[in-house]
Parts: C-alpha cells; structure tokens; sequence
C-alpha cells in the first residue's frame, strides 16, 4: 500500500466519521450469509458502502452490503455487513480496506467472522467455531510492499492474534448462554473452488481444524495496526472428502450460515458489553 492508498483510507475514515455518531472501539466483520442472519441492532447509523469513496463492494450472493454504526450496551460498534474476497479478483488492500479505515476511526477490537467447513472430525456442521490461530495458504500477504509505518510495524508480531483474553471471553460468555463453542485453527485458501479431500487431509496433518476463504488478510492487518482481535466461524459443511459421500454447495454454505446467526448474534450482543479495556492507542 503506497501512501496513495493510506489517503484513501483516510478520505474514508473522515466520510464515515462525518455519518456517526459514535466513536467506535469495537468492529465486526459479518461474513457470508451471516448480514441477513445477524440483523442490526436498533438505534445507530446505517451507511451505504456507495457513500464512502474508495470502499470496494461485495458481489457475491449472500454478502448484502452497508455499514451500521452504534452502540453495544454502551460500547460504541461499528459493523461491517459483508466483505469482499481475494478470489473475487479485488487485491489485498481492497479487501483490508475496511480494517485499516477502522484502525484510523479509533477501533482497538476487532471481531471477525466467517463461514468455514470443518476438517477436525469432532466439528460438525453448524458448530460455531473460536478461531484460536491461522494458517494462511492465499500465498500472499497484505503487507506486502513498503510498510506505512503510520499504521503499524515492518515485521508484526502473531505470535498472539487471537487475543487469548478475548478467547477466554468468548467461552465463558458461550457457556454462560448454553451456546456450544468449539476451537480451531483456521485455514485460508485462496478458492473460489473448495478444496479437494487430498489438500484436507494436508491440511488437517499441518494442524488446521477449519477451512475458509477469508478472514486471514484483514486479521493480518488488523495485527499489523495493534487491534484486539475475536474470530468465529460457523462451521457450515464438513470439508471436502470428510465426508466421502457428500458434495458442497454455496448454497449449503449460506443455508446453514442463516439457521446459526442467531446464536452468533446472541453470543456476540452478550460478549460485546464485557470487551475489557481497551489497549491504550
Ligand atoms: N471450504 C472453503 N471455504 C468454505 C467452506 C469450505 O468447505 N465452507 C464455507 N466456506
């Protein structure tokens, strides 16, 4: 990202800012299917993704756009409903776009979410999943290029991106619901073809548990800007070959993704108000 692109995310972030009327700490990335499901709390700001120059914008069938701004039993949010991916053809800096004009509106957690199949055999379809780690497979990374040191370090640390507070947080709030939270690594492939049962079994032999598309870049960056960061997935399907006989489907994925978002939503309204301090920025 060349400073060209820092001053869009600028631009951006001053766009959103003149809509809101919070100032949001915490963000939250609906993945597929989930923006319907999820719904948006009342009150706040909705924003059409058109209003905000430079912000790139979903195509794919079960992303339905937009941003709402507002808050959470008093924490200021900002959600994203849908994103946009790497095999859509959009670069690394069109799909962190949003990550980083959140790290500029003052954001310290991010909440990222996705659909995923599951590899490890004791998940199964439906399963909400606690991202504990990743394993990027997408062969690139968005922080390639000069670094804009404004937004964070050359080498960033990852040793802990998934904020082991927060990931205590969750369970304790999952349990507290009655909500069955599973935990895994994830897996990032670059798709849009799912995966084939030879490349699961790899994966599951490096350590993987589920697979999706996305997530990956905007945690990378969202490391690289210093942010809390919380990631579930709803294990949607089991992974290719995990079940020899079963075919996937898209529409399986969103399908499933529709039954559970309620039970991500309820898990997240009753996390959000408990986020403890934020880091100082
Ligand atoms: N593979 C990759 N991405 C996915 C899957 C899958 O099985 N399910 C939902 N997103």
């Amino acid at each position: 990202m060349n400073d060209d692109r820092l001053k869009k995310v600028k631009e951006a972030a001053a766009a959103v800012r003149k809509r809101i009327e919070v100032d949001p700490v915490v963000a939250i990335t609906l993945g597929s299917g989930l923006s319907d499901a999820f719904g948006i709390p009342d009150g706040g700001a909705r924003i059409d993704t058109a209003e905000i120059p430079g912000f790139p914008r979903p195509t794919v069938a079960g992303h339905s756009g937009g941003l709402w701004a507002g808050e959470i039993g008093a924490v200021p949010v900002i959600i994203q409903r849908g994103r946009v991916h790497y095999y859509e053809g959009w670069s690394l800096d069109d799909v962190t776009f949003s990550t980083r004009m959140f790290a500029l509106l003052g954001v310290r957690t991010l909440i990222v979410t996705n659909a995923s199949g599951a590899i490890n055999p004791e998940i199964r379809a439906g399963d909400l999943v606690l991202i504990s780690d990743h394993i990027n497979m997408l062969g690139a990374n968005p922080l390639r290029g000069a670094n804009i040191d404004e937004l964070g370090p050359r080498f960033p640390d990852m040793s802990a991106a998934y904020t082991p507070r927060l990931r205590r947080l969750a369970r304790s709030v999952a349990s507290n619901e009655g909500i069955d939270l599973k935990e895994g690594v994830y897996v990032a492939t670059l798709g849009p073809s799912y995966e084939t049962p030879a490349e699961i079994r790899a994966f599951r032999a490096l350590g993987a548990d589920i697979v999706g598309m996305s997530t990956v870049p905007e945690v990378i960056v969202a490391a690289h800007a210093g942010m809390d960061i919380l990631g579930i997935s709803i294990a949607t399907n089991l992974a290719a070959g995990v079940d020899p006989r079963a075919r996937l489907t898209h529409a399986e994925v969103i399908e499933t993704t529709k039954r559970k978002g309620a039970e991500m939503r309820r898990l997240l309204l009753a996390l959000i108000p408990m986020i403890p301090g934020q880091k100082p920025g």
